[in-house]
């Protein structure tokens, strides 16, 4: 994008050039994959504009001399900055309630070997997702002697410590029944909650960049990809699906958000079989 002569964004306390948000935005899509459109300029500038001040930069050249020779604590600030962090515990309520009604059924039915249950919440932002599925387990009750373990990642650093200490204001708490709050839940005495250590002791919270390859193991049963890929160009969305398929076996399941699909490709490996709920081909 060329500097228009006149441009509003030059005249700011910190100018940031066409050129300067171009950078910007390539650095994030190879990065993290995520696709800044050119209206988000006013975005990336409202959300960086405090950390300049406090970096004592005079504009966004400066900033981006700063990213482009590796700064990692730049950098893991860069990507919490722009990226969306939105979650809630049992959002999207749906696939939890295909947890229980029919997805542990059909694997606790499969009887896999060494009773071995495996799910990954593979951008779990504050941990909620993550926590919501050891909740599941715990309220579908048949996977006691199982071997079961909970695979929570995401790439933003900042993201993933607040998702291990597992402490919530109550206002993220108040939506759940008080059922919930009393067993998976104890109040500290500044009025947050903090998650029970039986669930905490279900997740293993690892930092993990979605559009890189990875070494997570195999024999996902559930894989949880929700409301990430929405922000990824086309040919890492694709790739990801891929690379998913690899560590599931047949019949295994996969969840995506509720604006996203499989797309071309994705059909290739799974199944669709309910909302935004698709199964590893039983014939791969
Ligand atoms: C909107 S939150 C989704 C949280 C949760 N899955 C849900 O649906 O409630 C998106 C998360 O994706 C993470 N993210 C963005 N790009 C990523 C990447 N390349 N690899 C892994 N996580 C990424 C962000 O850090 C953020 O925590």
């Amino acid at each position: 994008m060329a500097d228009d002569f006149g441009d509003e964004f030059m005249r700011r306390e910190f100018p940031l050039s066409g050129q300067d948000f171009d950078f910007l935005r390539d650095f994030a899509e190879r990065r993290v994959g995520v696709v800044l459109s050119p209206d988000k300029r006013e975005m990336i500038y409202s959300r960086l504009a405090r950390r300049l001040r406090s970096l004592g930069l005079v504009d966004f050249a400066a900033y981006c001399h700063r990213l482009a020779r590796g700064d990692s604590a730049e950098i893991a600030y860069f990507i919490h900055a722009i990226t969306t962090h939105l979650t809630a515990f049992f959002r999207e309520a749906h696939h939890f309630e295909a947890l229980l009604e029919t997805v542990f059924p059909a694997i606790e039915a499969s009887m896999p070997a060494g009773r071995r249950l495996r799910l990954w919440s593979a951008a779990c932002a504050s941990g909620e997702e993550a926590y919501s599925l050891a909740m599941s387990i715990q309220e579908y009750g048949r996977f006691a002697g199982w071997d079961v373990r909970i695979l929570a990642t995401d790439v933003d650093a900042e993201m993933l410590s607040q998702a291990c200490a597992g402490i919530y204001s109550a206002d993220r708490v108040s939506g759940l029944s008080s059922e919930r709050q009393r067993r998976f839940f104890s109040r500290l005495g500044d009025g947050r909650y903090r998650i029970a250590d039986e669930l905490l002791a279900m997740i293993s919270f690892r930092p993990l960049n979605l559009i890189e390859p990875f070494a997570v193991g195999d024999g996902y049963d559930v894989i949880f990809c929700r409301n990430v890929m929405i922000y990824f160009a086309e040919p890492h969305r694709r790739a990801l699906i891929a690379r998913f398929a690899e560590v599931q076996r047949p019949g295994a399941y996969l969840m995506l958000g509720h604006a996203e699909t499989l797309e071309q490709g994705g059909a290739q490996f799974y199944d669709t079989c309910g909302r935004t709920i698709h199964r590893r081909h039983v014939d791969q």
